[in-house]
């Protein structure tokens, strides 16, 4: 191995360091898929948990902004030391489009993307919270 290419491997290898979740996965004691009882009566807890997706006007390439907060109704859930919603992805027409891994106490439910919206007919949402598990929620386009 070349030393230019040894030197490259130490900086990935630091860059892939710095950058690992910070979170102990031993925190994740609930990876269950929830099911909402009643749509229209939901509790607080799952509102709480519930991804809440809004769909932006599409750009002249088709693509829209698309913002999910977890928590619906205003009921967002929490970022604290030993719960938080660690995982959320976003899926056009049940196919993944994007997703974001998020820390406790530093990054809240959140995920932006701008996805071709032009032929999906229904966007859906996973969020993934640490003690209560996973919860979905999807909208017709
Ligand atoms: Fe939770």
């Amino acid at each position: 191995m070349l030393r230019r290419d040894a030197l490259k491997l130490a900086a990935i290898a630091a860059l892939a360091t710095t950058y690992a979740s910070a979170y102990d996965e031993k925190l994740i004691v609930n990876k269950k898929k929830m099911e909402i009882k009643d749509p229209a009566n939901m509790t607080e807890l799952e509102l709480k948990h519930s991804p809440e997706i809004k769909v932006g006007a599409a750009d002249a390439q088709g693509f829209s902004l698309v913002e999910v907060n977890i928590g619906q109704k205003g009921v967002i859930h929490p970022s604290v030391d030993n719960h938080w919603i660690y995982e959320i992805e976003l899926l056009a027409d049940g196919k993944k489009v994007a997703d974001v891994s998020l820390e406790p106490t530093t990054s809240r439910g959140f995920l932006a993307a701008r996805v071709n919206t032009k032929d999906v007919k229904i966007l859906s949402a996973i969020s993934r919270c640490n003690l209560h598990g996973e919860y979905s929620a999807s909208i017709k386009l």
